[in-house]
């Protein structure tokens, strides 16, 4: 278990967390801004941003998965309740980072239009342009960045439980290992 030992969390666990926290909320604001703009090239530039900043979270997910097989997390601390919840909170964290890119991506594809990151990279195509599966996909992206807040709302309020109330080691461990 290179760089993580069972109590705490290693320098790369704590990097992805926070760094890939940092870009979600930036990328959430983008989504949000966005949908509030008239089309133009300020919509498009910041949708650029939006999109290619989002499969960037969906690598790294990928990338942090991986990294999360090879070493373990250290086991969750507090009552047996919230020894349950805490892996249960976690997997849908993923489960909903990985959706809401993913939901974007095939999106962008079904609408017709080329994928293309940063100004140069092309994505491969994924789906074929359809009217149908764009109305679907619309639906599917509005709605898991409600729950994706939704349960980071939640995550923030467990950490600062233990860290306030139950004063155990879960946020020191994420912030400084
Ligand atoms: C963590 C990643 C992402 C988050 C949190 C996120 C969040 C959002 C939010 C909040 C909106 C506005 C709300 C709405 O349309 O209902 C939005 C719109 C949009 N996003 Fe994302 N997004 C992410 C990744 C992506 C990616 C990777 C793509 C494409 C490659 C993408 C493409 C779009 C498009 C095309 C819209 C406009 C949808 C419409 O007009 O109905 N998003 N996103
Ligand atoms: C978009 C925002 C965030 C996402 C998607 C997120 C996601 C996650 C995930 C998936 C884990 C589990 C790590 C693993 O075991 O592999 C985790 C752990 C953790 N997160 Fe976050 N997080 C976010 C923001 C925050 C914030 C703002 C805080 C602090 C207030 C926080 C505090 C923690 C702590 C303390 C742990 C360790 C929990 C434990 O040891 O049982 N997170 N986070």
């Amino acid at each position: 278990m290179a760089n993580q030992h069972r109590s705490a969390y290693g320098r790369t666990s704590r990097w992805l967390h926070w760094s890939m926290a940092a870009l979600i909320l930036v990328i959430l604001a983008l989504g949000l801004t966005v949908e509030e703009l008239a089309k133009g090239p300020e919509r498009t530039a910041l949708m650029g941003w939006h999109q290619s900043l989002g499969v960037l979270v969906l690598t790294l997910a990928a990338l942090r998965l991986l990294w999360r097989l090879a070493n373990p997390p250290p086991p969750p601390l507090g009552g047996t309740l919230s020894r349950r919840l805490a892996p249960l909170m976690h997997w849908s964290l993923y489960a909903l980072m990985i959706a809401q890119p993913l939901s974007g991506w095939l999106l962008v594809q079904a609408e017709g239009h080329q994928l293309t990151l940063f100004g140069s990279l092309e994505l491969p195509v994924l789906v074929a342009e359809s009217e149908t599966l764009e109305e679907i996909l619309e639906g599917v992206h509005g709605t898991v960045w409600m729950l994706l807040a939704l349960a980071v709302l939640g995550h923030v309020a467990a950490a600062l439980k233990h860290h306030l109330i139950d004063r155990d080691a879960t946020l020191i461990r994420m912030l400084r290992g």
